[in-house]
């Protein structure tokens, strides 16, 4: 398996499966680039990773895991980095025998919606048939802790990312400004800033649960107070970079940034965001390029929503094919899973986020020292 670091200057590269080699199976992180006197406390992980947990609610799969973290390299005694790689793992601690049997009795069938199929064709008899491998949404376990790192290193510029659930099942949260997305945050199971719409997405989501089936949704990003003048202007356009690590997290079918695919309905002149000055500051009326022009950011907060699909685990019968003995077969699993990802998914975009936002400012920092741009210039890259 190839491709499992991202990032170019702060790097990530992890490891580890659903349930792995049985008892001592785990997650793990290196996380590379992360500058030496920063604080980072176990506490300071953790309370991401607590974000994306299962086993938290009714809309969440009942798999028990404490996703307890421990950092293992590249912290001194005082809590404080060294300069050199962190490393941390997260132990599967949910991996009983009843639930690895339930998996090994369909193992050569062919899971709708799952990434089985194509395993078979990549790694044919090896395939990792238990809890969908590295496929499942543990694989994002690593992710979440490096991006802990990368908010604690954010916060450090006044930077934040926050993501939401705008839609489920045809419902929308109303339009919001991010001081009060921000007080909403995390206040209700499926993190809908709107109290009411969040209800309403509740209540469908678990009706659909009783009938053994699950829901999608959309999920928006929000980065605050970003610096303009990130990303390179080819191919490591910012949201080139932002799209590669979000559409990497599994069940994500699709990005937009701004006005988004709206814009194939709007003129030229709606479409353009008009600036003005502020306080001798360049702002714009309106943000429907989502903070981001010529693959550049301009200063404005960055936004974008990521379509998430319905968990593929249903237990509605479904077609299905034995590829051992090449026969059509039906299919209704019983295992556990999330009647909608958008409970859980948010944590893992605000990750990918973070990580993508450090790194754009690795490059870009690194280039301005090269390029000793004119101060006029640098000033206006930060409000
Ligand atoms: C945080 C997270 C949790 C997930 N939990 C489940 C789950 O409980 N059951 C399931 O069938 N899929 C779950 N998935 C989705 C599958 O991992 C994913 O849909 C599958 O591997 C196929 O990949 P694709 O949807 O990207 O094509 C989860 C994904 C993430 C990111």
């Amino acid at each position: 398996m190839l491709g499992n670091t991202f990032g170019r200057f702060f790097r990530i590269t992890t490891c580890g499966e659903s349930y792995g080699i049985g008892k001592g199976s785990g997650l793990a992180v290196i996380v590379d680039g992360v500058p030496p006197g920063v604080k980072i406390t176990d506490e300071m992980i953790q309370k991401e990773m607590d974000k994306r947990r299962p086993g938290t609610g009714e809309l969440n799969s009942p798999r028990k895991e404490t996703d307890q973290v421990h950092i293992f390299a590249g912290i001194g005694p005082d809590k404080v980095t060294t300069g050199v790689p962190i490393g941390m793992i997260v132990y599967n601690m949910d991996t009983q025998k009843i639930h690895i049997d339930q998996y090994h009795d369909y193992k050569d069938l062919i899971r709708p919606g799952h990434a089985e199929y194509s395993f078979f064709l990549k790694y044919g008899e090896c395939a990792d048939w238990c809890g969908a491998g590295r496929a499942s949404g543990r694989e994002t376990v690593g992710r979440v802790a490096a991006g802990a790192v990368a908010k604690i290193l954010l916060a450090r510029e006044s930077i934040e990312v926050i993501a939401y659930t705008k839609e489920c099942m045809g419902i929308k949260a109303k339009e919001m400004g991010f001081e009060e997305i921000k007080k909403n945050y995390r206040k209700n199971e499926i993190n809908c800033p709107d109290p009411e719409a969040a209800n309403r997405m509740i209540d469908n989501v678990l009706e659909v649960k009783k009938e053994g089936d699950t829901a999608g949704g959309i999920i928006e990003l929000i980065i605050h107070n970003i610096p303009g003048g990130l990303g390179e202007p080819v191919f490591d356009k910012f949201h080139a970079m932002l799209s590669h690590g979000i559409m990497s997290i599994g069940a994500v079918k699709g990005i937009e940034f701004g006005a988004g695919f709206g814009c194939s309905k709007m003129r030229g002149s709606e479409f353009n965001d008009h600036p003005y000055l502020e306080n001798g500051k360049v702002r714009f009326k309106t943000n429907n390029a989502g903070g981001i022009l010529g693959g550049i950011t301009t200063g404005e907060d960055i936004i974008a929503r990521v379509a998430i699909k319905p968990t593929p685990t249903v237990s509605v019968e479904q077609p299905s094919i034995n590829m051992k003995t090449m026969k059509e077969e039906k299919l209704s699993p019983i295992t556990r899973r999330d009647a909608t990802l958008l409970g859980r998914i948010y944590a893992v975009i605000e990750a990918m986020a973070a990580i993508t936002t450090v790194d754009a400012l690795f490059m870009d920092r690194g280039w301005e020292g090269m390029a000793k741009l004119d101060k006029k210039w640098v000033d206006l890259k930060r409000k």
